[in-house]
């Protein structure tokens, strides 16, 4: 396997996209500009230098264009804005222009797979069964007796997929909710319109976008029940066809059309790895997909040694480079998930040593937990709320954000602010520097191939190396300490608790400790 990977990336040039580390950015609570409680594109600026001192290289920024924000910019109601809470288009140009200033690159969110029932094409469509824009979302008629069309559930709410638009009496598709209509990705005037969508954003220089349930695009036109035992599932988690390959060819075609190796991450949130694998086409599809099982491991060696070789397994054959991702905005945090700051920073020791493209998510580099949110401050449908809360500048009272902010602070919100934690330097903040700076710095860590090595149980223990350079990573997902056997001699770069950095490393794990090894 080694072998192989290493002559693979010999071979080609590395894109920006494969040797970068991604810092995802939720807008509405990153940073907050105008003293509104919600964070804005003008926040986001501000906090450019910040970002560029941690040591990340490209930002994602969730979507911040026109919405009614039933699904907190995820129901999109005009592509080609931004919403004013937000700020405005000039000030989304200021930013990509600060942005590229500091060498970071900027991703936007691109939400192809459903609109907000306020986007004008929808609020058409809906207007008559006779109008131009019908066919752009997927309208079907009730059975005699009133039927739904098909048994397809939507995400959220545990509701049906379906929704009955009283105007004209046929029912439409939403897999998210009734207020993120479907579009209809086999009508070719759809597709137009989003490659224009696309265009918009690029010509104003943006690198690349993540793009929103992408998977979820094309549809069987004959719209198939599920077998019922799958019906519980939102079919959003199993939609997987064929014509959706076609649509991203032709998308990537339309990310070719510009120079700069512009760049999509897909959210393909398929049930395996191997389903994600197919959304790398050929190398003519999506340029990274996120692969969630991961994500949803347990703490626990074993089946991190199974998601890593199984990465490798499916993804390497077909040329695909992997991402790795451990939080966002839809799930628990992992440093709540996990369970202690301990096992958080081993995390960060995990996430940017591996093998393929990392993304952070904002504030896991304070190690924030989810916010407790009390059930009169709950505003997401879906039980989001938690790992949306405020990121914490300042110690201040108000942590720099001149406002009560949207949603309430996470735990801590004194000791893990950004101020706090970089002042620190022992901290975890100061962890994911180091670790970003060191990952910067290896040819082995950025491309090299991934080998790993027997470990006692327990322990993890995998090499990474290119051109020469090499890295060893011994990771005790334990709470007992350990001691492990490596040839040769070798010094401690990164320690996740801090200890013995720059000392020769003696075989000896504290618990939930990971340590980055170089050759001494
Ligand atoms: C996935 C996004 O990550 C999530 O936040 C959103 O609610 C759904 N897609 C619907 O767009």
């Amino acid at each position: 396997m080694a072998k192989a990977q290493e002559k693979r990336m010999a071979k080609a040039q590395v894109p920006w996209w494969q040797r970068a580390v991604v810092y995802q950015i939720y807008p509405r609570s990153f940073c907050d500009a105008n003293a509104d409680g919600v964070g804005d594109l003008a926040g986001i600026e501000s906090r450019l230098d910040y970002l560029a001192w941690l040591g990340v290289d490209a930002i994602w920024i969730s979507p911040f264009f026109r919405s009614p924000m039933k699904d907190f910019g995820y129901d999109v109601s005009d592509y080609c804005d931004v919403d004013p809470v937000f700020g405005t288009l000039d000030d989304f140009d200021a930013l990509v222009a600060a942005a590229h200033q500091r060498d970071l690159r900027v991703m936007i969110d691109w939400v192809p797979a459903h609109t907000s029932d306020q986007h004008p094409w929808f609020v058409e469509a809906r207007a008559s069964r006779d109008n131009p824009k019908r066919n752009w979302y997927v309208w079907r008629d009730p059975g005699p007796k009133g039927e739904l069309p098909n048994n397809w559930r939507a995400a959220f709410l545990k509701k049906r997929a379906w929704t009955l638009d009283e105007t004209t009496g046929q029912f439409y598709l939403h897999s998210f909710l009734a207020e993120q209509p479907d579009l209809n990705w086999n009508e070719p005037a759809v597709v137009e319109a989003m490659h224009q969508t696309l265009r918009f954003w690029l010509d104003r220089g943006v690198d690349g976008f993540r793009a929103d349930v992408v998977h979820n695009i094309g549809k069987d036109p004959a719209l198939p029940d599920v077998e019922e035992r799958l019906a519980k599932i939102p079919h959003c988690a199993l939609n997987d066809e064929d014509i959706t390959h076609e649509h991203l060819r032709a998308i990537r075609r339309v990310l070719d059309e510009y120079d700069g190796d512009r760049a999509m991450v897909g959210e393909v949130s398929l049930l395996s790895t191997e389903q994600v694998a197919a959304y790398y086409g050929k190398g003519d599809e999506l340029h990274l997909s996120f692969n969630f099982p991961p994500l949803f491991a347990p703490w626990e060696a074993e089946p991190w040694r199974q998601h890593i070789e199984r990465s490798a397994a499916v993804l390497d054959p077909i040329d695909a480079w992997p991402s790795w991702v451990l939080s966002n905005h839809d799930q628990k945090r992992h440093r709540t998930r996990y369970g202690s700051e301990a096992r958080a920073r081993a995390a960060a020791v995990l996430l940017l040593t591996l093998r393929g493209t990392p993304f952070l998510y904002m504030g896991e580099e304070l190690g924030l937990e989810d916010a407790v949110v009390p059930p009169e401050r709950v505003v997401d449908p879906s039980d989001r709320d938690g790992c949306r809360a405020p990121v914490p500048w300042t110690a201040a009272s108000d942590h720099g954000w001149g406002a009560e902010p949207w949603l309430p602070w996470p735990p801590e919100p004194e000791a893990r602010s950004v101020e706090t934690l970089r002042e620190d330097p022992e901290s975890i903040l100061q962890l994911y520097r180091r670790l970003l700076g060191a990952r910067r710095q290896s040819p082995a860590l950025l491309t090299g191939s991934l080998t790993l090595l027997a470990s006692p149980e327990g322990v993890l223990i995998w090499e990474r190396s290119r051109d020469g350079d090499r890295r060893t990573v011994v990771l005790n997902f334990a709470s007992q300490a350990c001691t492990v056997e490596l040839s040769g001699e070798q010094r401690i770069e990164v320690a996740s608790d801090g200890c013995g950095e720059g000392e020769p490393f003696t075989g000896n794990l504290a618990a939930d400790q990971a340590l980055l090894l170089k050759p001494a």
